[in-house]
C-alpha cells in the first residue's frame, strides 16, 4: 500500500509532539449496566497507542461510540472506555468531557510527553457525520487543531466519509496506524488471488445488508455458505415456507436470481432450530428446512447443516466468515455459530473473521482467538473492502 504508516512518523520523531489518533472504540455496552461487554476494539488499538506513548508523544485519541444524533447523549459517552483503555495501557487516560470544547482544550493543553487523552464521542457534534462538506470541514478544523500529525487506526470506520476519518487527514500530515495497516494487508489477500478452495460463510439478519458483498463475492468464491436470519429469505426463494422467521419479502426474487446465477455454489441450511418465540427459554425443536411449522421461527441452523458446512470448510484453503449463524447470545440457539466457528479453527486454511458480531461471538463463546488467521475489527468496513469499494478513510490517507 502506497500509504505512509506509523513507523514513518516514529522515524521523524514524535517526542513532545501532539499526535491525533482516530480510533474505533465503538465497543458493545451492556444495556442495563452500561459495562463494556467486549473490549476487542480497545485492545486492537494498543500497539499503535503504546508505540506513540513509548516515543514520548502527547497522544490525543478520538472515536465515535454508537449512533448519537449530533448532540451529547450520556448513554453514548466514551467515559467508561477511557477507564478501560487506561487499565490496558497501564497508565491513566485523561478524559475530556467534550470533543472540541473547553474541556477538550484544557485536557490536551495539560498533556505531558507520553500521556494519553481521550476526547468525548465525535458524534456528539453534528459536523462529524454531516453530508455538507463545509459543516464537516469546520468541525475537522477544530479537531485538527489538537494534533501536529494524524494517525488513522480506526479500521472499523474507514468506510465512513466523516470529518475525523476523511477531512482531518487533509489538514494534517497523516499516516496509517498498525491496525489499519494489518487489516488492509490481510483483506487484500482475500481480494487478490486467494488460495483455493475459497469458502465464504455469511450470516446475520438481513440479506439487504449483505447483497452488495454477495454480488461481489459470488464470482470469486468456490462455495458460499449462508446461515443466520438472512437464510430464511433464501429458503423462501427456494419455495419453502418459513413460518414466522425473519423474512425480507421484497428480497425473495433477488435471492432466487442469485441462486440461479451460480447453481450449486450457494449452500443453504437443510435443518433449522425453530422456536415458539424470540426468547431464551422458548420451546424449540430441530426441523427440516422445508418443514418449518407455520407458528414457529428459525433461530439457529441445525446440526445436519453444521455438519455439512463443516465438511466444506474442512477442505477450504481460504475462509472468510461474517455474521453469526443464529441467536448465539441465547444458549439454546448458539450451537450453529459455535459449530461453524470450530470448523473454521480446525480447517487447514487462512481464515479471516470479519464483523463486529462474529468477532464478538468468537470471544463470547470462549473460542481461542489465536486459532483464527485474523479477526477483523471492521464490520461494514471489511465487507466494503471485499466489495472492492473505495473507502474514504483509506483514500484520504493515500493523498
Ligand atoms: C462499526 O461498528 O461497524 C463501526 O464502529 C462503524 O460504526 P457505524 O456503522 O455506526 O458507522
Ligand atoms: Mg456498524
Amino acid at each position: 500500500m502506497s500509504i505512509r504508516n506509523l513507523d514513518d512518523l516514529l522515524a521523524e520523531g514524535v517526542s513532545g509532539r501532539r499526535v491525533l489518533v482516530r480510533a474505533d472504540l465503538n465497543v458493545p455496552l451492556d444495556k442495563q449496566t452500561g459495562e463494556i461487554t467486549d473490549d476487542g476494539r480497545i485492545r486492537a488499538v494498543l500497539p499503535t497507542l503504546g508505540a506513540l506513548v513509548q516515543a514520548g508523544a502527547k497522544v490525543v485519541v478520538c472515536s465515535h461510540l454508537g449512533r448519537p444524533k449530533g448532540a451529547p447523549d450520556p448513554q453514548f459517552s466514551l467515559r467508561p472506555v477511557a477507564g478501560r483503555l487506561g487499565e490496558l495501557l497501564g497508565a491513566p487516560v485523561h478524559f475530556a468531557a467534550d470533543t472540541v470544547g473547553d474541556s477538550a482544550r484544557a485536557t490536551v493543553d495539560a498533556l505531558a510527553d507520553g500521556q494519553v487523552a481521550l476526547l468525548e464521542n465525535l458524534r456528539f457534534n453534528a459536523g462529524e457525520t454531516s453530508k455538507d462538506d463545509a459543516e464537516r470541514g469546520a468541525f475537522a478544523d477544530q479537531l485538527a487543531a489538537f494534533g501536529e500529525a494524524y494517525v488513522d487506526d480506526a479500521f472499523g470506520a474507514v468506510h465512513r466519509k466523516h470529518a475525523s476519518v476523511y477531512d482531518v487527514p487533509a489538514r494534517l500530515p497523516h499516516v496509517a496506524g498498525r491496525l489499519v495497516l494489518r487489516e488492509v494487508e490481510v483483506l487484500s489477500r482475500l481480494t487478490g488471488e486467494p488460495e483455493r478452495p475459497y469458502v465464504v460463510v455469511l450470516g446475520g439478519s438481513k440479506v439487504s445488508d449483505k447483497l452488495a458483498v454477495i454480488e461481489a463475492l459470488l464470482p470469486k468464491v468456490d462455495r458460499l455458505l449462508i446461515g443466520g436470519g438472512m437464510c430464511f429469505t433464501f429458503l423462501k426463494a427456494q419455495g419453502h415456507e418459513v413460518g414466522t422467521s425473519l423474512l425480507e419479502e421484497e428480497m425473495v426474487q433477488t435471492c432466487r436470481n442469485l441462486l440461479e446465477r451460480a447453481p450449486g455454489k450457494i449452500m443453504l441450511p437443510v435443518d433449522v432450530v425453530a422456536a415458539d418465540a424470540f426468547a431464551p427459554d422458548a420451546a424449540h425443536d430441530t426441523v427440516p428446512a422445508d418443514g418449518i411449522p407455520s407458528h414457529r421461527l428459525g433461530l439457529d441452523i441445525g446440526p445436519r447443516t453444521v455438519a455439512g458446512f463443516a465438511a466444506v470448510l474442512s477442505q477450504a484453503k481460504t475462509i472468510f466468515w461474517n455474521g453469526p449463524m443464529g441467536v448465539f447470545e441465547m444458549a439454546a440457539f448458539a450451537a450453529g455459530t459455535r459449530g461453524v466457528a470450530e470448523a473454521i479453527t480446525k480447517a487447514d486454511a487462512f481464515s479471516v473473521v470479519g464483523g463486529g458480531d462474529s468477532a464478538a461471538a468468537v470471544r463470547a463463546l470462549g473460542l481461542d482467538e489465536s486459532s483464527f488467521g485474523h479477526i477483523s475489527t471492521g464490520g461494514g468496513a471489511s465487507l466494503e473492502y471485499l466489495e472492492g469499494k473505495t473507502l474514504p478513510g483509506i483514500a484520504a490517507l493515500e493523498n
